[in-house]
């Protein structure tokens, strides 16, 4: 238990020093990565809480960023076994330890690492301080924004200007662990037939959307059915709607502008037989599209992949107007803080603003690539206004001939099929419009 403990501590510490929990994780060796997963899920879900309470026991933070970690990794554990105990309800799956074990334990790993192990003694009597005083330290520290909500202050007072309504459910369905979401892909088999084999497997599942299929409890891929022979991908419900807002027909000269991983490339060729490019700025990422759409069947000579940046056609476009562009633009991703609960405390207030200037420049590069009569779906994956609809009221204006289409516009995350927070706005050109 104790190298499972040091392995979510380095996670944690990766992301206290600006890395993301998944570039973190993908260090820990594999047999220790599931647990250590866990473990730094909840860390990060409980990191506002844990950092109030260290800040309160220790007020000069360590300056060693291991040890800093273990501490809020301690207390984040230490405080869900207490919580255990006095029968307050928790996040499912949340991992729980009696003190005594989670105190050793930690002081083990401690031990283990040359860059902690001058502070074992600390962890040990911070952690035993917290047991014994929590009662009287609980009030003043649940008092605090950032351990009441677990988002940094900045993220609260923004969801709360935009969401006066919904903000306080939003960062509740934040902490609670996402459904598992199927897309069927119909070229193989029908969605009837894979719901049908997945019930001989005895994996229970209900339809949602068009081909979508919501798992009674996440699995790992491997233990379901036909992943290798690409009868489904594994997408989120809200990410699936961008298929269906998109109006094709076969054999359309479409963009993908923003591709990698390939999920929406993936779903708009099960459904159409496209002449499509698929755009990505980052080699690496482009090559899972390449994966993805060979395991799914879908590779073939009216397919491109290009490696380039959308908001400058002039390195890449062809010069032939685009029937239907697709722009899943890059975003905050705080819609999917679910799914990646690392995110909240790896952005920064200005990273709002910068990532909306980036979208409004992929846009309107790509505004004339599109044919007349032609549709682009903008799509991203947060939920500050400045990436949607104050992003696409600005585009309306800045293209007086655009005209918006009916499309969902915000879906607050937990919503339709708990599907994860994303944004859609569809824009046509006009037939008489001049390229
Ligand atoms: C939200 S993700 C796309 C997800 C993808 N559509 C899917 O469904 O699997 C945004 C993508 O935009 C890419 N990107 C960022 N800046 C870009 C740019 N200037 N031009 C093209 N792609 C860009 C990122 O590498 C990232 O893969």
């Amino acid at each position: 238990m104790s190298q499972q403990l040091l392995a979510a501590a380095q996670a944690v510490r990766g992301v206290l020093t600006g890395q993301s929990l998944s570039e973190s994780l993908a260090q820990t060796p594999g047999a220790l990565r599931p647990a250590a997963q866990a473990l730094a899920f909840h860390a990060m879900r409980q990191l506002g809480f844990a950092q109030a309470v260290r800040a309160q026991l220790v007020p000069r933070r360590p300056s060693e960023r291991l040890t800093e970690a273990m501490l809020l990794l301690g207390i984040s554990l230490l405080e869900a076994g207490l919580r255990q105990t006095e029968g307050t309800p928790q996040i499912p799956g949340t991992p729980i330890y009696a003190e005594h074990t989670l105190v050793h334990q930690l002081v083990q790993a401690a031990q283990s690492d040359r860059r902690t192990r001058p502070a074992k003694n600390l962890i040990n009597a911070v952690l035993r301080r917290y047991g014994r005083e929590r009662a009287a330290l609980l009030p003043q520290i649940q008092a605090q924004s950032l351990a009441r909500w677990n988002h940094p202050d900045w993220w609260v007072d923004a969801l709360r200007q935009a969401w006066p309504q919904h903000w306080q459910a939003i960062l509740q369905a934040a902490d609670q662990p996402p459904p598992m979401t199927l897309r069927v892909n119909v070229r193989r088999q029908s969605r009837a037939q894979l719901l049908a084999l997945l019930q001989t497997a005895g994996i229970a599942a209900a339809p949602i959307g068009s081909v979508g299929l919501i798992l009674e409890r996440p699995l790992p891929v491997r233990d379901i059915p036909g992943f290798a022979e690409g009868w489904w991908s594994v997408q989120d419900a809200s990410a699936q709607r961008a298929g269906e807002l998109l109006p094709l027909q076969d054999n359309m000269r479409v963009l993908d502008a923003c591709a990698a991983p390939g999920g929406k490339t993936a779903h708009l060729l099960e459904r159409h037989t496209l002449a499509l490019t698929a755009l990505d700025s980052d080699a690496a990422r482009l090559e899972r599209v390449a994966d993805n759409l060979q395991r799914l069947g879908l590779s073939s000579d009216t397919v491109h992949l290009r490696c380039a940046d959308a908001a400058a056609p002039a390195d890449w476009w062809d010069g032939q107007p685009y029937d239907a562009i697709l722009a899943d633009v890059p975003c905050t991703a705080s819609g999917v803080v679910r799914r990646h609960p690392d995110i909240r405390w790896l952005r920064r207030a200005e990273d709002v603003a910068r990532t909306a200037a980036l979208q409004a420049n992929i846009a309107d590069a790509l505004w004339p690539l599109l044919a007349p009569g032609g549709h682009l779906l903008y799509a991203t994956c947060s939920i500050f206004p400045q990436e949607g609809e104050s992003q696409i009221q600005a585009f309306l204006d800045r293209h007086p001939d655009a005209l918006r289409r009916a499309a969902p516009g915000q879906i607050l995350p937990g919503g339709v099929d708990q599907g994860d927070g994303f944004f859609y706005a569809l824009i046509r050109k006009p037939e008489n419009a001049r390229g």
